[in-house]
């Protein structure tokens, strides 16, 4: 197991779960959290006891308070292009294979909501606090925030909370859709993991294909996504696991899927 000093990595059987882990400086996004975190997706990919990822900020403050503020006082133009077109971890997270649940325990702030709009499922505490304040230090979103949000909850709504740089509450995320559940913080974990171990029991390949055939959805016409939902549904049917959902359902028993 690699060593990191900015994540944490802990697996507790079929899900793992990512801890950014700088509680003093909230977990703000610095470059070494990104380089961990991307080398950590890789391994998490290839790990097939790894069936769920979730996805989440060390200390009850924050999730994530965005961007490290401080790095942004070196950058040119040049060097923070070439930062985000090299693969960032909101790519890594937006083209994880396997289902990406938030579990967003605070701040969520700039890049680290850019970093949940790019998890699939997002799930929230009371106290839980977003934004994306770039506005206010003469910036715009850069990590997907401007696309990703406003294919989310709509474009009024999105331009209001970029162009004000406003937080706003656990409740009005919920309202919005930007969140699909809001938890105490104590039973924010154990919430969590319950959803997580579910998705976790089921067909491996089918999930990473309805994942990709819902993704393609804002990025595709109807007809083109309508085509590509058939071309992965057909695909189900070359897997052993689909052939033991069917033959379970049948036999009137549980399935025990296998990946394959
Ligand atoms: N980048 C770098 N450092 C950050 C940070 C960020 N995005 N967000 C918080 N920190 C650091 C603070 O500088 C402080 O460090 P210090 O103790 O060395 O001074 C530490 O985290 C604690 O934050 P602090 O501001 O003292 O906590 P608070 O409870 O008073 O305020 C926030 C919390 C989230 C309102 C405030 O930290 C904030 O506005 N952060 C920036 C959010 C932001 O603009 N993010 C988007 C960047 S594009």
């Amino acid at each position: 197991m690699p060593t990191y000093e900015t994540i944490t990595v802990d697996r507790r059987d079929a899900v793992a779960v990512l801890t950014i882990n700088r509680p003093e400086k909230l977990n703000a996004l610095n470059k070494q959290v990104h380089a961990e975190a991307v080398r950590a997706l890789d391994e998490l990919k290839a790990d097939e006891t790894v069936k769920v990822l979730v996805i989440t900020g060390s200390g009850e403050k924050s999730f994530i308070a965005g961007a490290d503020i401080r790095e942004f006082q070196a950058q040119t133009p040049i060097t923070q292009r070439d930062t985000f077109h090299e693969r960032t971890l909101f790519n890594s997270i937006d083209t994880f294979p396997k289902p990406v649940i938030a579990m967003i325990n605070g701040f969520c702030l700039g890049g680290g909501n850019e970093l949940a709009l790019a998890c699939d499922i997002r799930i929230c505490s009371e106290n839980a606090k977003f934004s994306q304040p770039e506005i206010n230090l003469g910036l715009i979103p850069g990590g997907g925030g401007t696309q990703r949000l406003t294919r989310l909850i709509g474009e009024g709504r999105s331009m209001e909370i970029m162009l004000t740089g406003d937080m706003i509450d656990a409740q009005t995320a919920y309202n919005f859709g930007l969140v699909n559940h809001v938890y105490t913080a104590a039973e924010l974990e154990s919430k969590t993991m319950e959803l997580a171990n579910k998705i976790a029991e089921k067909a491996p390949i089918a999930l990473q294909l309805a994942k990709e055939a819902v993704k393609f959805a804002s990025r595709s016409s109807l007809d083109e996504g309508l085509r590509r939902e058939v071309d992965l549904f057909a695909l189900c049917f070359s897997t052993e696991d689909k052939q033991e959902g069917v033959s379970a359902f049948l036999e009137k028993r549980k399935p025990v899927f296998k990946g394959k």
